[in-house]
């Protein structure tokens, strides 16, 4: 077994390990991953495409921000369509200033990847039987195998940014973790293509037939979704029925415009909204998706992942500059106050936005809250004030500076 010694051993290399390992990095504070995939995989994975300002400046700090500043879209707004019916969020006007940046998380994990090669800070890739030890004790380390090799990485601390499915959050035991989960009974459809988007905005869609999303990667490439039963497969789809489907959903005078091509990628996703607390268990912190999933409908799961990022790498850098232990105990609480926040936004963004039929509750409930939901959209699109509080959780919560 080869035994490594390090400060910080981050399990997975998703967008919540590279940009904690990058901004370690940049505080002189070592660090490892080790993730169960290769990078191939990795930037295999197609994920939303929407920053908020805080990520923006995150990627400032990490040194990851050149390519994004070039190839990334400012967005000064989105369109919230029912039927064909289109209101106009204009985030920069509604919150004084602010906008998000369109970048789709394929391309920051590309940047991400290629600084840390750039930096030769270690990676372990196609990691097996990944384990975490001691995590409540002094001396906390994580064992694993790759190839004929077994490893053995002895740390101060470990970050747990190994998504939903990762083993951090489970090496937690069942009694310390109080977890909430709804699962919603829909999937969305998700298709790339090289085709100049139908709109220079994002437009979310809320149609009797469903739920659509018109997105996109750059000027050329758009990304499209369209909500689908859960029971329905991507052999269901051939791209000629997601084109059809999509111009029936989307307002009709954009649905004319549509230019459709070949898919790139098509594959479908749950919706869930997840949350673990706490965040913190001895000297293992969880980061990102391993601690929370949000629905797509408002666009936070990469943002949210950033934020746990930033509240983490302050109290380690303040740790390690101050010796003083106390602050890690904060990150816990700050972390799941921005959390919630999301997770509510998200759910409210999926219930306005999708249509639930019958399939979730008790029928005469599922009938009563869909006719409550569209009122309460209509009622947040009918006045300033409602638009303003769209705009305002659409573009996120500034992050907090820890102490
Ligand atoms: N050991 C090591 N690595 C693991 C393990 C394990 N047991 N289990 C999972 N991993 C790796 C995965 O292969 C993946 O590369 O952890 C990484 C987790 O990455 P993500 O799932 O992308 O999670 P995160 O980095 O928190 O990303 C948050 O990305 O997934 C989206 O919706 C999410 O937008 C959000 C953002
Ligand atoms: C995407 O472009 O993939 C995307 C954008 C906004 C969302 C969800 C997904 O809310």
């Amino acid at each position: 077994m080869q035994t490594i010694s390090t400060q910080i051993a981050i399990i997975g290399s998703g967008p919540s390990g590279l940009l904690l390992g990058q901004l370690l990095a940049k505080s002189g504070i070592d660090n490892v991953i080790i993730e169960r995939k290769d990078a191939d995989y990795i930037l295999g994975r197609i994920r939303a495409g929407i920053l908020e300002q805080g990520l923006v400046n995150l990627a400032k700090k990490a040194g990851v921000h050149q390519r994004m500043e070039a190839e990334g879209q400012v967005h000064t707004g989105f369109e919230i369509a029912i039927n064909d019916e289109r209101h106009h969020i204009d985030l920069a006007t509604l919150t004084g200033g602010d906008t998000v940046m369109c970048y789709g998380q394929t391309e920051i994990t590309r940047d991400l990847i290629e600084a840390r090669d750039g930096l030769n800070l270690p990676t372990y890739y196609n990691a097996n039987d990944v384990t975490l030890h001691d995590v409540k004790g002094k001396a906390p380390f994580v064992t694993f195998s790759s190839g004929e090799n077994t490893y053995r990485i002895n740390c101060d601390f470990i970050a747990g940014c190994d998504g939903f499915h990762g083993v951090s959050r489970k090496t937690i035991p069942n009694d310390k973790r109080n977890e909430f989960e709804r699962v919603y009974p829909f999937g969305w459809l998700g298709l790339l293509s090289d085709t100049p988007p139908v709109h220079d905005e994002l437009i979310y869609c809320k149609t009797d037939r469903g739920f659509a999303l018109a997105s996109m990667r750059s000027e050329t490439r758009s990304r499209y979704y369209l909500q689908v039963p859960l029971t329905d497969n991507v052999e269901q789809w051939s791209d000629e029925r997601f084109w059809a489907e999509l111009k029936k959903r989307l307002p009709k005078a954009l649905a004319e415009q549509l230019i459709t091509g070949p898919s790139i990628e098509k594959s479908i996703a749950p919706l869930r909204s997840f949350v673990c607390e706490p965040m913190q268990y001895g000297n293992l912190f969880l980061v990102g998706d391993a601690a929370h999933i949000v629905p797509p409908t408002g666009a936070k799961g990469l943002n949210l992942a950033a934020s746990d990022v930033d509240a983490l790498h302050q109290v380690l850098d303040n740790y390690y500059t101050h010796g003083d232990k106390g602050v890690l105990e904060k990150y816990s609480q700050i972390a799941l106050k921005r959390v919630w926040h999301a997770e509510r936004f998200s759910w409210w963004m999926s219930n306005m936005m999708h249509n639930f039929d019958s399939q979730e509750q008790g029928d005469d409930i599922a009938r009563m809250a869909a006719k409550i939901s569209q009122s309460d959209l209509e009622y947040h699109l009918s006045y300033e004030e409602g638009k303003r509080v769209i705009a305002k959780q659409y573009v996120g919560l500034a992050y907090e500076t820890i102490k």
